[in-house]
């Protein structure tokens, strides 16, 4: 093999990196990979300006107004790379098995032969970034070190944004710590002195998101976006935790965190998982209507959940990110005064429309302007939108932020201990079918719903959008092992939980998005979630009864508080009746799903359906 040395190449490596496993490695990647250069993050401002100044320069950033958007940029990527490609995500696990029918395999000594020649030579005529980063509070006992090699700047300075990133991390790792090593490329290697021919690099063609459970690896090429590049995110915090997590002990997943005050200062706090682009950051940020009183809700995570039983039978959860990168079409001052006072300045937007005045916009943010460049660089105006149906803000559009500008940011968010979890939700999106809310009888009936839910697919992953398909968890593309082995560890918590004598958290299960003949959301959603989240404090709290239904306890429409809001009891009735026919439909779903995970499904999963649907036929 071609040695850094014979290229001429020094690693150039900092005296503050004393890593050996790390020090070798990279130097094995820059054999293989043959940067022109080695950067080795230290996760300064003055780097983050550095680098943000010369993505300007190369055209990938336009620095936004300074008095508008202090500090902020836009990014527009290349059309063919706008969201998470899960059909190029490969779970590699020795047997075929392990990663089970939900995820895409291949054998690890295959994957590595294909990858082989595409990443020989990927970074030429690029800059090898290493940056250090942790997943969690540098230390915790819940946290992990990942180090990316990344040959895009543009995802370092948002791993700046995302992840605690920077030189503290080599003092925790040390000469000997563990890290999780992660190989990203645009895959779009420069000949000798050729410039790029564009701002976003990246390959239409060729695209692998790879992940080698057993050895804890991730490899990515071709994309530059979200998901695909920022490995600490998905890649790592999910698919490659959600390994460990089983292993170990514990728990990765698609989870919000929050913190629930209510008027007595009484705190709660909750977890929930939602698919992709389906609600959780704005439920993190929620703003409780007035007239329910001095209710607070706090913010510890918007996406991903690290949880760890404690010594006192409780679930502590940490946020391992640190930073949002969340969707902007939608979001506004009304639906989300939090997130949109999170984004006035030192934000990354990506694929939002550039106005003339040095600002952004997107699809729902209020009034459009008469005239902006759309995500690809086009005119648009509100004439060409109505003509062609032109989007000025790709669907997908997103902005990352530090969590610090957060206004609802918890004062518990950066603890090493993380928060004790009082209750889970699991919510789809769903126009038909599923009720407003519902709680499990019990924690099998919790984790049976977590497993059938169902939602239709949004932007957030490239592919047919609005079809309803399962996605176990809010997991479907982010479970790093077999679906039916990980149902099975949710079931072995219970055990390992009630022999400590703590209760265990209540399990919900919620739909904000069922839809009138009209065709429009018939709950408000939003800050209106609270009336539903307060329900559920309530139901903690034993306050109230609720009604069985085939599918959990419901509230009845006297138990929740409609202070403040116009919604009657027909309303309530279209957003939470059990149809017999449609539950039928949706049974038939489940049996499919369990069909598909036969191999290893939980019995108990299969012998809830059956009590379920002879309930339904009662
Ligand atoms: P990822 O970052 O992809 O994991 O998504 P997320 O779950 O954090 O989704 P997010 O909160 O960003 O919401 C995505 C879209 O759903 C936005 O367009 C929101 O406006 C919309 N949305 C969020 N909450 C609600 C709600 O309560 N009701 C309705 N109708 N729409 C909502
Ligand atoms: C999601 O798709 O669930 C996201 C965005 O949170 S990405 O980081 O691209 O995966
Ligand atoms: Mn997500």
């Amino acid at each position: 093999m071609n040695s850094p040395a014979m290229q001429g190449l020094r690693l150039n490596t900092p005296a503050w990196v004393r890593n050996a496993r790390l020090i070798a490695w990279v130097a094995d990647m820059v054999a293989l990979c043959k940067p022109d250069s080695v950067y080795w993050c230290d996760g300064s401002d003055e780097e983050y300006k550095r680098l943000c100044d010369q993505l300007v320069a190369a055209g990938t950033f336009k620095r936004l107004d300074p008095v508008k958007r202090p500090n902020s940029f836009l990014a527009c990527s290349d059309p063919s790379d706008v969201a998470r490609v899960e059909d190029r995500t490969f779970i590699c696990s020795e047997k075929k098995d392990d990663a089970g029918p939900t995820n895409n395999w291949m054998a690890p000594a295959e994957m590595r032969a294909s990858l082989q020649p595409l990443f020989d030579g990927c970074m030429h005529g690029r800059t090898m970034y290493v940056v250090p980063y942790s997943m969690g509070p540098l230390g915790s006992r819940i946290a992990h070190i990942g180090i990316e090699l990344t040959d895009s700047p543009y995802v370092a300075v948002n791993m700046k944004l995302m992840t605690r990133m920077g030189r503290a991390v080599h003092e925790v790792l040390g000469v000997e710590g563990e890290f999780v090593p992660c190989v990203h490329s645009v895959g779009a290697p420069l000949q000798a002195g050729q410039k790029d021919q564009t701002t976003w690099p990246c390959n239409a063609k060729t695209k692998y998101i790879v992940h080698y459970p057993e050895t804890r690896e991730i490899w990515s090429y071709g994309s530059g976006y979200g998901g695909n590049a920022l490995l600490g995110k998905k890649c790592f915090a999910l698919r490659i935790a959600s390994t460990m997590g089983r292993d170990q002990g514990w728990l990765a997943e698609h989870m919000l965190i929050l913190g629930v005050t209510n008027p007595e200062g009484k705190k709660y706090h909750v977890a929930a998982a939602f698919p992709s682009a389906c609600g959780k950051t704005n439920f993190a940020m929620l703003i409780p209507p007035q007239a329910l009183g001095s209710w607070k809700v706090t913010t510890i995570g918007d996406d991903i959940a690290w949880i760890k039983p404690g010594a006192d039978g409780r679930l502590y959860a940490i946020n391992p990110e640190a930073g949002y990168f969340g969707v902007a079409p939608g979001t506004n001052t009304a639906t989300n005064p939090n997130c949109m006072a999170s984004l006035t300045r030192d934000v990354i937007f990506t694929n939002v429309a550039l106005t003339d005045d040095g600002d952004v916009w997107w699809e729902g943010m209020g009034e459009a302007p008469a005239h902006a460049l759309d995500w690809q660089g086009k005119d648009w105006t509100p004439h060409i939108a109505k003509e062609t149906g032109a989007k000025a803000a790709h669907p997908n559009a997103r902005f990352t932020v530090a969590a610090t500008n957060n206004p609802a940011l918890d004062s518990a968010w950066d603890d090493p201990n993380g928060v004790p979890i009082d209750a889970f939700i699991f919510g789809g999106r769903r126009s038909t079918t599923v009720p407003l809310v519902t709680e499990s009888r019990n924690w099998l009936e919790g984790v049976y719903m977590a497993a059938t839910m169902g939602s239709e697919t949004t932007a957030a992953a490239a592919g047919a959008q609005g079809v309803v398909r399962r996605d176990p968890f809010a997991m479907l593309p982010f479970a790093g092992y077999n679906m039916s082995d990980y149902f099975q560890h949710w079931l072995d918590m219970e055990r390992k939980l009630e022999e400590k004598g703590h209760a265990l958290p209540k399990i919900f299960c919620v739909n904000w998005f069922r839809k009138g003949a009209d065709g429009k959301f018939v709950w408000p959603g939003y800050g209106e979630n609270m009336r539903v989240l307060k329900w559920m404090i309530d139901r903690i709290e034993g306050r109230t009864e609720g009604i069985e239904t085939v599918f959990g306890i419901a509230p009845r429409y006297e138990e929740i508080t409609w202070d403040g809001l116009e919604f009657t009891r027909a309303h309530f009735e279209t957003v939470t009746h059990l149809d017999k026919d449609d539950w039928a439909k949706e049974l038939q779903l489940h049996a499919e799903l369990f069909t598909q995970l036969a191999y290893h499904l939980p019995r108990e999963l299969s012998a809830t359906k059956d009590r379920i649907e002879e309930r339904l036929a009662a």
